[in-house]
């Protein structure tokens, strides 16, 4: 012992090992490599200083290895400098695999089994303490995490997610690439061609005075390329849109996007049915249903109340206005929606009797609020009780005498209640109902624990309207974008000016409550396409201008097509459990659009501004 005394290298000790090569990664070793000597890298994950016997847990991005660094196994003066390591020095160690003792082994640890037994190590980098333990960052604010995120995306729930994401990725590919897409990348500086999000604007220094915006979707480029023969196209592609936040946007995201040619609604369905069973395959070992169910949409706004619907729990919907319609409510509030083409809807929560209490369910109470704050005026209940003086028909409730017992029987018997159970009503126009109850659905069923989260629940939401109409602006808008196909016998209706009730080609991927994706069937001929353009006040000069190379192209045997586009983090935050796609996303943006790591965006010189013929305007902040 002895013989290579420590040194040295830029500073850091050399205790014996210097240059070696790794042998395997910290989280390889099993009992089956117990006698080896390994050379392992990482960081010092954490470290117990005995005084005696030094254990340090050495992580890398494959897991953690205990390695202990003991003066009756090592050189004594090595050891000394031992004392000196501190959590996330990067470090090299030499070591023999040994068995952990009885009572040491660790279940929860792939090498639980094990630690290596260190005879010579070298410090390859010092840090700095670090701001936030790397396994106790509970209280640590997002704040921290972001601006750190060299350091957070160390954690091992980032690196969960990072990697999930890197092998979802992979196996969107693989399974495109069996069948048959081509992967084809389009441009990143674009066109202006609003898309319904605002653009993300670059100027341009060669032409002063004018600007690229940055992709909201491949979209127009993926029709572009059907035309010129690419059937089958597909990207994993960056999309850009000035949004406002939410924890499941951002400014910038990623989508697996495809186009195909001479196809159906079904041939895209199951082609994004494939991609997805793919990747749970390859990445969680689960194998999927297909097909997906599918619901119409104005089913799902029936029994859901959402077009969107979550269907890992009951609770549906179900109207009552055929049945309130026949008589016996003297209750002016349903009575006067009823009479003005509104409707009274209502979902069963079982044994919700006992969820609410009476207090609970009062107009100032939470579900009320939650029924207010979606448009409704306010929300009704009853509990279903065995049929009695207090609950004629089997229903109570605070408005119960203003029904006829044989309409509250009625309406027990088509809500199918049960004594314990409780029904709570929202009577207003249609898709106020709708709006409210769907969310009243949901606070419900978050409330009291009732959402299976033992299997992912997908749904295909399809036939959509094509035309919503904008109460604000009292205008009839596209439900999807502009370049959506309606169903044919749609198309001469629209001609002659009308647009309630026109069908779509447009569908929905919805996973767990959350819209996962949307794509439709294409308008391939020029004349349509300029027939939804002008019905959306876009006039002819301005569609030239806008949209002139797709209009161009249509007129060049363009063919039938359909596509799709996956919202990529939207689908790795829920695989990974997690509530933000910030958690899933490398390097995320803040809610005002920052990297809080690198502090874009930043200011820029007045050369530079110059450069591309801008000058700021005045404000007031200064
Ligand atoms: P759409 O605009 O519906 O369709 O987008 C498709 C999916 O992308 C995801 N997504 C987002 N994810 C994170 N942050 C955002 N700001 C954001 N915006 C959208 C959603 C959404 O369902 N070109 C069409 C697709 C097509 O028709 O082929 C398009 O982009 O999961």
């Amino acid at each position: 012992m002895g013989e290579t005394p420590v040194s040295h290298w830029k500073g850091f000790i050399v205790a014996g090992l210097k240059d070696a090569s790794r042998t395997c990664y910290c989280g390889e070793p099993r009992s089956s490599d117990v006698g080896k000597s390994v050379v392992l890298k990482g960081w010092a994950h954490n470290r117990r200083d005995h005084g005696g016997l030094i254990f340090i847990d050495l992580r890398d991005r494959t897991g953690l290895c205990q390695v202990v660094l003991n003066p009756s196994t090592m050189d004594p003066e090595h050891f000394e400098q031992a004392h000196a390591l501190r959590s996330e020095y990067v470090l090299a160690v030499r070591g023999q695999v040994a068995p952990r003792l009885e009572g040491t082994v660790n279940p929860n640890l792939a090498t639980g089994e094990i630690e290596v037994n260190v005879s010579e190590f070298e410090v390859l980098n010092t840090s700095r303490p670090v701001p936030f333990r790397l396994d106790e960052y509970g209280n640590v604010t997002e704040e921290v995490r972001l601006r750190y995120r060299f350091l957070d995306l160390r954690r091992a729930e980032m690196q969960r997610n990072v990697v999930l994401r890197a092998q979802a990725m992979r196996a969107a590919r693989e399974y495109l690439d069996r069948a048959g897409f081509l992967e084809i990348d389009t441009p990143i500086l674009n066109k202006s061609t609003p898309e319904g999000a605002r653009d993300m604007l670059v100027p341009s220094r060669l032409n002063p005075g004018t600007f690229y915006a940055l992709p909201q979707s491949p979209q127009l480029f993926k029709q572009i390329l059907m035309v010129a023969g690419y059937d089958k196209y597909y990207q994993i592609a960056k999309c850009f849109r000035d949004e406002d936040f939410r924890a499941d946007r951002q400014l910038e995201f990623t989508q697996i996007d495809l186009e195909m040619s001479f196809v159906r609604p079904e041939d895209v369905q199951t082609a994004v049915e494939g991609i997805i069973a793919n990747i749970y395959r390859m990445t969680l070992g689960v194998e999927l249903e297909t097909p997906f169910e599918r619901i119409s949409h104005a089913d799902a706004a029936l029994r859901y109340g959402s077009d969107k619907p979550d269907l890992r729990f009951g609770l549906e919907i179900q109207d009552l206005t055929p049945l309130l319609r026949e008589g016996g409510c003297s209750f002016k509030v349903f009575n006067s929606i009823l009479d003005s083409g509104g409707a009274v809807r209502a979902f069963r929560v079982p044994g919700g009797g006992r969820m609410y209490s009476t207090t609970q369910l009062k107009p100032e109470g939470d579900l009320n609020k939650v029924a207010r704050a979606n448009g409704a005026g306010g929300m009704a209940w009853f509990r279903v009780e065995e049929p009695s003086d207090e609950a004629p028909g089997g229903l109570a409730s605070n408005i119960a005498k203003f029904f006829t017992p044989e309409l509250l029987a009625g309406m027990r018997e088509t809500m199918q209640g049960e004594p314990g159970d409780l029904i709570l009503f929202v009577a207003d126009k249609p898709a106020v109902a709708a709006a409210a109850l769907g969310q009243l659905r949901l606070r419900v069923a978050r409330d009291n624990d009732l959402i299976d989260t033992s299997r992912p629940r997908f749904c295909w939401v399809t036939d959509f309207p094509y035309f919503a109409y904008n109460d604000k602006e009292k205008c009839w808008e596209p439900e999807h974008h502009p370049f959506t196909m309606m169903v044919d016998e749609d198309v001469e209706r629209v001609r002659a000016g009308q647009f309630e009730d026109i069908r779509s080609m447009s569908y929905d991927l919805v996973l767990d409550g959350v819209e996962l994706g949307s794509g439709s069937i294409r308008i391939h001929r020029q004349d349509i396409q300029a027939l939804v353009f002008k019905t959306l006040g876009i006039a002819d000069e301005q569609a030239r201008i806008k949209f002139g190379f797709l209009l161009d192209a249509l007129q060049y045997g363009a063919p039938p097509h359909g596509g799709f586009a996956i919202g990529f983090d939207r689908l790795i935050m829920l695989m990974a459990g997690e509530k933000s796609i910030r958690d899933v996303i490398p390097f995320p943006k803040t809610q005002t659009g920052a990297c809080l790591m690198s502090s874009a965006p930043s200011p820029v010189t007045p050369e530079q501004l110059d450069e591309v013929g801008l000058e700021l305007a005045e404000t007031d902040e200064k």
